[in-house]
């Protein structure tokens, strides 16, 4: 199975199109965020499902528990099979998400946004903060209470995530950089064979691919990569 899952940061649907039909067959995992899902609406997801691509809507739902309930019906409905949530809206927003899905939708719940500095997460919580990975270890946690598949983190800390929650929850990691790749504006990268040695499930992959020469032939030396990984395993 295909674990590379590809964001689609562009502003149109046109655009996006370009660079799904630049890819080819092999590339069959796309992820949706704000802008494109702004700009081109719900319609570039019934298209990517139409073409038979698989679907990561990324909307970081935060809301009351009932209106974050029917945002994950029209979501299901749309045929997206990831949809992120922030754990920070609570446990109870998340049991009322995870009890409006339904087809192959699976939830991923964000912990602690990584452009969050700690003073940041201090004024927010009005604490103390010793350690901010003990803050994605505990949301988490209340996640996976809550019945969410899976958490979006970092590849670094996949390991140590993987230990708190166990086998069976989802692990997806942005911030890959194949190595000698440009790092462009991140700045805790792991490699994708580091990401899969880690315990990603899925690795989210965008201007290494997108922006190169030919995406083709970048994705495919990922592909490469990860089954090299797998291999060795
Ligand atoms: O181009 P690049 O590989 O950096 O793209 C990474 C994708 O993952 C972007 O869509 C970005 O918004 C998303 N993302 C991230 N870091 C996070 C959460 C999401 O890079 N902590």
């Amino acid at each position: 199975m295909n674990r590379v899952i590809i964001p689609l940061d562009v502003p149109s649907a046109d655009d996006a199109f370009v660079l799904v039909d630049r890819l080819g067959d092999e590339a069959d995992f796309y992820k949706v965020g704000f802008e494109l899902y702004t700009r081109g609406g719900p319609g570039v997801v019934r298209e990517l499902v139409a073409r038979g691509k698989r679907v990561f809507l990324d909307l970081k739902l935060h809301d009351i528990p009932n209106t974050v309930a029917r945002a994950v019906e029209a979501a299901s409905d749309l045929g997206a099979e990831l949809l992120t949530l922030h754990a920070s809206g609570g446990p109870r927003m998340m049991e009322a998400a995870v009890a409006a899905r339904s087809g192959d939708l699976k939830l991923l719940a964000v912990t602690v946004l990584t452009s969050l500095t700690p003073s940041e997460m201090a004024a927010v919580w009005n604490r103390e903060i010793r350690s901010v990975r003990d803050d994605v270890g505990r949301l988490a946690l209340m996640a996976k209470e809550a019945g969410v598949d899976g958490i979006v983190a970092s590849a670094l800390e996949a390991s140590w995530i993987r230990q708190q929650v166990g086998p069976g929850f989802l692990i997806v990691t942005p911030g890959i950089r194949p190595a000698g790749a440009d790092r462009n504006d991140q700045n805790r990268v792991a490699t994708p064979g580091e990401a899969v040695r880690n315990g990603a499930d899925y690795l989210v992959i965008g201007r290494p691919i997108t922006k190169a020469d030919e995406p083709s032939a970048a994705f495919s030396a990922v592909l490469r990569e990860i089954q090299e990984e797998e291999s060795e395993a």
